[in-house]
């Protein structure tokens, strides 16, 4: 089973350990954290308005072994600072992750959520089109690819 729970100071010092380099951090969390990575920056980022940040576990692994964050704002969500322990990506983790982020985001009551990938983050953007988003234009960022999924949309 699936667990999604919210994350703590000591899953980000684990996490950390999850992200090798300055090109790394960039895929994962974009300008939002700069290199070196600490666990101080994280926290400041958890208190922002309207923000929440998950782990994501599951009866198979030791440990959880994804991350991400949900900034809800109005009826829609900002998706951000996904990932997945590198020990156990390609295998359709990044896939589960992203199905726990739809059902936190009903469960947070909002229509929308959206996102900006870095463009050429090709795993990142075909886990996000298997879950059902959808690629749209903002001309203001072209090096992301922004994306938006509808929850109003379940049948
Ligand atoms: C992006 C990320 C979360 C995806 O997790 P994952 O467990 O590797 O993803 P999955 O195994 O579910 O694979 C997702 C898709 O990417 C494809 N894929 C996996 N590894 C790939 C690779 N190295 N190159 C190209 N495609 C790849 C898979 O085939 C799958 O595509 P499909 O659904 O069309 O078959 C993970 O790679 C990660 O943590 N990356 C570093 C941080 C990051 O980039 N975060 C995204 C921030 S927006």
């Amino acid at each position: 089973m699936v667990v999604t729970r919210p994350a703590r100071a000591r899953d980000y010092a684990r996490l950390l350990e999850w992200v090798p380099d300055a090109p790394a951090l960039y895929l994962f969390a974009g300008p939002s954290v700069t290199w070196p990575p600490t666990v101080a920056q994280f926290e400041e980022i958890s208190r922002r308005p309207g923000l929440s940040a998950w782990m994501v576990a599951h009866d198979e692994y030791p440990a959880a072994w994804g991350h991400f964050d949900l900034t809800v704002g109005g009826a829609s969500a900002r998706l951000g600072r996904v990932i997945v322990d590198p020990r156990y990506r390609g295998q359709g983790l990044g896939h589960v992750l992203t199905r726990a982020v739809i059902e936190k985001a009903r469960e947070l009551g909002v229509d929308e959520v959206r996102l900006a990938v870095v463009a050429d983050n090709e795993p990142a953007v075909r886990a996000y089109r298997r879950a059902g988003f959808t690629e749209f234009v903002d001309p203001e960022r072209p090096q992301f690819t922004a994306m938006t999924y509808r929850l109003l949309e379940r049948p």
